[in-house]
């Protein structure tokens, strides 16, 4: 079984990257046999694209009608497939089991591919996905500190971070879509209209709730009210794993703060030549053009 190392942080098993301490390369072998179930929902990012805050629509859509077992927080209530707090197994867990991932295509269980079990996939601007990821390798003890936001995209651009290449990532999960029952979202989507966003993750949920209950979801679900919801801002890590606000800004177009020109100018064309021929259309900014 080669389990190559990365760095002090990550080891490479499979072309992927994984952080060191939160799994093991059997355990990530033993999911091509991971049973499935069609009333299972998985929710699968690319890291810092928005997972956290699309598992607490989830989790707050679920709870409307479903008797979910409590948990102390939504880390709990779904849990990341592939990294394990704790040996619990989740064939025990009562239906539906929400689960979330990072993996690509061919790490997930093969079961996925029934067609029946849902999938929400959410993508998020690259730029300011790096931005984000950059400043959380600061405060997640489990990464290591950035030398520098240039070093960081060096790195990001080889795919030398948790979670492997965005690019692969992207391309990986719009190649495979016919193969699964997948809802695709963008964080900037959720951003400018939550309630649609919202709307669109009830219907693919099969689940038909009242216009006052999507209002209230919509509420709970903003960045200044997760902020403030012990269960679903991540303050319930330990300092010692998380030193810093999980929940930072939640914008469109911050890493104009960040970014030089140059280094924007050389990721589009990047960009271009990675993903150009996909046709993907992306949201970098909220700002409206100026007014003739
Ligand atoms: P920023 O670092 O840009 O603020 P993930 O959960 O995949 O790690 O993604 C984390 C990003 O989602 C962070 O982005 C975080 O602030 C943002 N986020 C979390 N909840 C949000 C919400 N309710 N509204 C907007 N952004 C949110």
């Amino acid at each position: 079984m080669e389990q190559l190392s990365v760095d002090q942080y990550l080891f490479k098993y499979k072309n992927y990257n994984f952080t060191k301490g939160h799994t093991t390369a059997e355990y990530i072998d033993s999911l091509q046999t991971f049973e499935i179930r069609d009333s299972d929902i998985f929710l699968v990012t690319y890291p810092k694209s928005g997972t956290v805050w699309t598992q607490n629509i989830i989790i707050s859509i679920l709870e409307q009608d479903t008797d979910l077992p409590a948990y102390p927080n939504n880390s709990k209530q779904m849990p990341w497939l592939e990294y394990r707090e704790d040996p619990e197994d989740y064939s025990l867990r009562p239906s539906p089991r929400l689960l979330a991932s990072h993996l690509t295509p061919t790490l997930l269980p093969p079961g996925l591919k029934n067609k029946r079990t849902k999938i929400i996939y959410v993508m998020r601007n690259p730029k300011d996905n790096i931005v984000s990821y950059y400043h959380f390798c600061s405060i997640f003890a489990g990464l290591e500190t950035p030398k520098n936001f240039e070093d960081f995209l060096d790195q990001y651009l080889v795919g030398n971070v948790a979670g492997s290449s965005w690019f692969d990532h992207i391309r990986e999960w719009h190649a495979e879509r016919d193969q699964y029952n997948i809802l695709f979202l963008t964080y900037e989507e959720m951003v400018l209209d939550l309630k649609a966003a919202i709307i669109k993750i009830c219907s693919f949920l099969g689940k038909n709730l009242s216009e006052a209950v999507i209002d209230q979801i919509v509420e709970k679900t903003t960045f200044k009210n997760m902020k403030n919801d012990p269960k679903a801002n991540y303050q319930f890590m330990p300092e010692e794993i998380l030193k810093g606000q999980f929940m930072r800004k939640g914008k469109i177009g911050d890493w104009k703060n960040t970014f030089t020109v140059a280094q924007s100018e050389t990721f589009d064309q990047i960009l271009q030549e990675r993903l150009g021929d996909m046709g993907l259309k992306f949201i970098w900014d909220t700002e409206l053009p100026p007014q003739p």
